[in-house]
């Protein structure tokens, strides 16, 4: 971050409330480097994802299935897994950065020197049923002969990544496509199962011009109109997860039918501040519509917002500095995260009900808010760098308490993914 910059952050976080200052600071930490820090990645995930699936019929396999009669149960029983606990586990993850060839930098919290490995043995309980362990094989069979497509911001990516990850376990990826600048566009071919796994960089969904240092100090979005980058692609692709939220914080000029109706933190302009809720709303209902018109028949989950956990300054040291989950009770989903979740909780009921003459639509949400929230321990923070402190402690370090550890907690979004398939799977089944 250059020198003026900085200032400017420093007088506006005296003047603004946090959001903003928040705000800001991801925008720095996504788009302008520290000086210290080059930035080799320049975008870290946001993510607000829909989740719509479809599937083919059940295809007999040799893979293991899921057969325990805790998950029969549990296929029958709908589990609400938004609620619950995290709970000591000695088994720890599926992999780490030494068996998983794809885990990004800035996410490598083992191998980037954090010295603490508490974080990596917990589990999700929720609070009425079971949440089985991920089983890559059953995953990889779910989606054979398909295309699985993460559309957002870097948190879409961060769940892309662990996915990678834990199926990499028992199937090794292709990397068969890479487009735009780190790579915002990618796709993984698993040739085991014919199934492909790619990632679409669109933080906002719809279209969108991201602020630059070169045009104006804010982004530009245009509400009623699909971001083409990957809806022109949904012809081919058959299950989607949607993830966005935190690029909706940033100062922002909002446009529908051509010509601007609000603003979010846009001083200096003549324009009314409508703050990016409704621009969420908007975003995510424009999307769905495309999704549902466009396509019809597709599955779709969106993940819900998940919480950042900056503690004091966001660049010194300790701005994240939690080794434990919280404990049950300890801290409910409230204010901002609360409005984002809801949002798009309730988007995807009217998705539902709009899909609904539509065969073959579903739409579910993955609702991780609340288990992440519980999360303020899995956050690289000063770990997005390698070793960080090997020349001592300096007055400043960058640090990212929005992103998830690879491994780490947005595994168990994956592991909810799964049983919402599982479930979707049976259902398709049962309707036969
Ligand atoms: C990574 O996992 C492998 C295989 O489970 C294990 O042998 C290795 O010790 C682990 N490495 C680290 C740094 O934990
Ligand atoms: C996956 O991508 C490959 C090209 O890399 C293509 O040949 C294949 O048809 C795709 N399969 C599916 C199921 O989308
Ligand atoms: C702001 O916009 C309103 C309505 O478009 C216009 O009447 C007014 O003159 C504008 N004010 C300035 C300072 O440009």
């Amino acid at each position: 971050m250059k020198s003026g910059t900085m200032k400017a952050f420093k007088n506006q976080s005296n003047l603004l409330p946090l959001i903003i200052m928040l705000s800001i600071a991801l925008l720095t930490l996504y788009y302008y480097p520290l000086p210290f820090s080059p930035p080799t990645e320049t975008q870290l995930p946001l993510t607000s994802p829909i989740h719509i699936i479809s599937y083919s019929p059940p295809i007999s396999s040799s893979a293991p299935s899921p057969t325990s009669a805790e998950e029969e149960e549990a296929s029958e029983t709908p589990c609400d897994y938004s609620n619950g606990k995290w709970i000591s586990d000695k088994r720890g993850p599926l992999y780490n950065g030494t068996t998983c060839a794809t885990i990004k930098d800035g996410q490598n919290c083992i191998t980037h020197g954090r010295p603490d490995k508490g974080y990596l043995y917990w589990r999700w309980k929720p609070s009425k049923c079971h949440l089985p362990r991920f089983e890559p094989q059953t995953f990889l069979q779910l989606i054979k002969n398909k295309h699985l497509a993460f559309v957002g911001d870097s948190l879409a990516r961060n769940q892309l990544e662990s996915l990678l990850c834990m199926l990499a376990t028992v199937s090794i990826p292709k990397l068969v496509y890479t487009d735009g600048e780190d790579n915002k566009f990618r796709r993984w071919h698993f040739p085991s199962h014919n199934a492909n796994i790619s990632v679409y960089w669109s933080p906002f969904l719809v279209q969108g011009i991201e602020k630059s240092s070169a045009g104006p100090n804010y982004n530009k979005l245009y509400l009623d109109h699909v971001d083409e980058r990957w809806a022109r692609n949904l012809v081919q692709i058959d299950l989607i997860v949607l993830s966005i939220g935190h690029w909706f914080l940033h100062p922002a000029v909002y446009f529908e039918v051509g010509s601007v109706f609000g603003c979010h933190y846009c001083h200096g302009l003549n324009v009314s501040q409508i703050g990016f809720y409704p621009a969420l709303r908007k975003a995510l209902r424009t999307t769905l519509y495309a999704i549902i018109e466009r396509k019809g028949a597709v599955d779709v989950v969106l993940t819900t917002f998940s919480p950042l956990h900056f503690e004091g300054d966001w660049d010194k040291a300790g701005a994240c500095p939690k080794t434990e989950p919280y404990r049950e009770g300890e801290r409910e989903v409230e204010g901002l995260d609360a409005e984002m979740r809801k949002i798009e909780i309730e988007e995807v009921e009217v998705a539902k009900r709009k899909g609904k003459k539509f065969k073959g639509f579903r739409v579910e949400t993955l609702d991780v808010t609340k288990l992440s929230l519980m999360r303020p321990d899995g956050h690289p923070g000063p770990y997005m760098y390698y070793f960080p402190f090997a020349n001592g402690v300096q007055e400043r370090v960058q640090n990212d308490c929005v992103h998830w550890c690879l491994p780490g907690p947005v595994d168990t979004w994956n592991e909810i993914f799964l049983e919402n398939m599982k479930k979707w799977k049976n259902r398709l089944r049962s309707e036969e």
